[in-house]
This record gives structure tokens, sequence and C-alpha cells, in this order.
């Protein structure tokens, strides 16, 4: 049994892509020694690409007021509970700042989908970003949008996004959103990224309700449709204020087999090991490393509204300063053999030969 699940794996590797029966049938066999040929290959694959490199971004979560009401998101519009705040553009200039100091090529602007930061204030605060750090790569995540703002904000200098696609089976996209959510929209943006000319990241929930094997083979099959540069994923953790509070959490283990056929399926994908990996264990960002991933977002924002972007329970590093969550990312990839770079981290296929 393990023999033909090897194959698999090996399969996997060879062709980036296997029929959804065996996709399931992989996903399904999912334990340890499974688990350890294929964090072996991946990591194989990863170090032919990236090398041992580890690319930093720095995540600044610079709105938590939301006009949707994900099910699973603790910053959703209907949670009384959440403490909302936004960043000024000045502010959000101010932590681009410190983390440029501190080695930071990249800066991730992350929030709910704030009415207040219209298409217009997100062009002036991508061009005054630019203007201050040319030599950085903006990314930014701020949910649905249509083509025209994508483009402006394109034509503005944003050159990444990351819009994760949640599931790709309609009846779960239905489970973890309201009504008034789509999963074809979700689609089409990505698919406008693309075309736009962003590099773009797509990606979903490990263990978010209602998931089955079946729904994440989709999720595979549909990432290796749209070939993003990235792909975000991490469990789901259920968040105390939200309809899910009493849902189970996404497990480490599945996280990582998952982040392993990512590396064999996009061998030059940039993958983040995410915060909530690390949230679910002490070293789920070092693991996460090792099952394939070469990205970590450490967060940059201002330490008084750390905690209020509370997206699930027990988030980590909601009290560290920035330079602290710097330096304990160096030092924990560096006990691993890996090394944390200063470098804006592009894919592959858009760098300067
Ligand atoms: N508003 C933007 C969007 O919709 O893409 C970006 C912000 S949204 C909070 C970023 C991601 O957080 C979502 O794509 C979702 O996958 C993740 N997330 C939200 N709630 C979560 C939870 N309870 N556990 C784990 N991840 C969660
Ligand atoms: Fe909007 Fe989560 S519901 S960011």
């Amino acid at each position: 049994m393990i023999q033909a699940q090897i194959e698999r794996i090996d399969k996997l590797e060879q062709q980036h892509i296997l029929p959804k029966e065996e996709l399931i049938t992989l996903l399904d066999g999912q334990n340890e020694a499974l688990s350890a040929y294929l964090f072996s290959r991946a990591d194989a694959v990863r170090r032919v690409n990236y090398g041992t490199d580890v690319y930093v971004r720095g995540l600044i979560e610079f709105t938590n007021y939301c006009r949707n009401d994900c099910y699973y998101c603790g910053i959703r519009r209907s949670n009384p509970n959440a403490s909302r705040y936004r960043l000024t553009e000045e502010e959000i200039l101010g932590c681009c700042k410190e983390g440029y100091q501190l080695g930071f090529r990249t800066f991730v602007l992350q929030g709910g989908e704030d009415p207040f930061y219209t298409p217009e204030r997100i062009e002036h605060l991508v061009r005054s970003i630019k203007s201050q750090h040319p030599d950085c790569a903006i990314t930014l995540s701020v949910g649905e949008h249509d083509r025209e703002t994508y483009q402006r904000w394109f034509d503005a200098g944003a050159e990444r996004y990351l819009l994760r696609h949640e599931t790709a089976e309609d009846a779960h996209y239905r489970i973890l959103h309201p009504p008034e959510l789509s999963l074809a929209h979700r689609k089409q943006c990505l698919w406008d990224l693309k075309s736009i000319g962003y590099q773009v990241g797509c990606g979903f929930m490990v263990g978010s309700p209602g998931q089955n094997s079946s729904q994440l083979a989709e999720d595979l099959l549909f990432i290796h449709e749209l070939q993003p540069e990235m792909v975000g994923i991490g469990p789901f953790i259920p968040q105390k204020d939200t309809p899910f509070r009493a849902q189970a959490p996404g497990t480490l283990e599945q996280t990582l087999f998952l982040l392993g056929i990512l590396r064999l399926m996009l061998p030059q994908a940039l993958l983040p090991a995410t915060t909530a990996l690390g949230t679910i264990h002490p070293k789920g960002r070092e693991k996460g490393i090792q099952a394939g991933a070469n990205v970590c977002m450490p967060n940059l924002s201002p330490t008084e509204v750390r905690e209020k972007y509370a997206l699930y329970d027990n988030k980590i590093c909601t009290g560290d300063e920035a330079a602290q969550c710097r330096n304990c990312l160096s030092m924990r990839m560096k006990s691993i053999g890996y090394q944390v770079v200063v470098s804006r981290g592009d894919h592959l296929s858009r760098r300067s030969k």
C-alpha cells in the first residue's frame, strides 16, 4: 500500500498533477512514513529552485473593518466584539520605514474590505510606498474588487496580490460564506489579477468546517489550472465570536502534507509557512519550511493594533515588536539550516536573468 502511495508521490513530482481520484487516495493515505517521504521530495525540489533561502514579507494589517461576513473570520462585519481600527497612510509608511531598516523588501498590505479605503486611497498609498521604497515589492491583499480597480493599483506599482480562493467547490463555499458572496466571483477576481500581470496568490484554510478530501482535491486541481505564483494555506482556527467558534481546528499534519504536495505541483511557487501554522504548533513554521515552504510573513503592524486583527484565537506574536519578530524568525530558520535573506523574493519566472 505504502509503495503505491510512494509511486503516486513520484508521479506527482514528475507530472505536477494527478487525476482527482488519485489525489483523494493520496490525501486519505497520509501518515507519518508517507509524510516523511513527501517532505524529503518537496525539500529536494525547493532546494533545486530556491536553495535554503527563506523570503520574508513584512505584513501590515492596516484595517480590520470589513463589509463582508465570512462565517470563519473574526473581523467579519457582524462581530460586535471586534475592536475596529484602521491605520492612516502615515502610520503605514512608518511601518514600511521600520521594515525596510529591518531588511524587508516586500510589504504586504492586508485588510478587510474597508469602504474607507477606496480605490483612490489605496492607489495613493501604493504610490507613496513606491516613491519611498522603489526597490521594494508591494503585495495587496484587500479582497474582491473589479478589474479596473485591480488595474489601477497595478499601474500604481503593486505587483503582487493575495486572494485565497478559500475552497474550489461551490457547495463548500456556501457553507463558509453568506449568500451575497460567490465562488464564481472570487475565481473571476483571480483570473483578472493574473491577466493584468500580478504575481498572484490563491489558497485555502486546511480543515475548515465541512471540508473533505474530495474538496481538497478540487482545490489542488483549481490551483493547477490557475498556476499561481504563490499559494497561502494554513490551518483553520476557530475564533470565539464567530458562528464556527465550536468547530475543530485544522491539523498540523494535514497542513504540512498539503504544503508538500503543493511544492511538487508548483516547484517554483512561493509558499508561506503561515502564522496560523505557527499558532497551532510552537514549531509550526519551521516544520512548514521543512515540508516545502519558502516564505514567512512576520508582522510589521504597530503592537497597539496587533491583537485587534483577531481572525482566529490565540494568534502568535501579537505582543512582539517588529524587530523581535524578525530576529526570532532568523534564529528559528537558522536552527533548521535555512536562512532569511534580504531580497524582494520574486517568483523565479519574474527575475531578471
Ligand atoms: N479581506 C481579504 C480577503 O478576503 O482576501 C484579506 C483578509 S482575510 C482576513 C485573509 C485570510 O485569513 C482569508 O483568506 C482566510 O483564509 C484567513 N482566515 C480568516 N479567518 C480565519 C480563521 N478563523 N482561521 C484561519 N484562517 C483564517
Ligand atoms: Fe472580511 Fe474576514 S470577513 S476580512
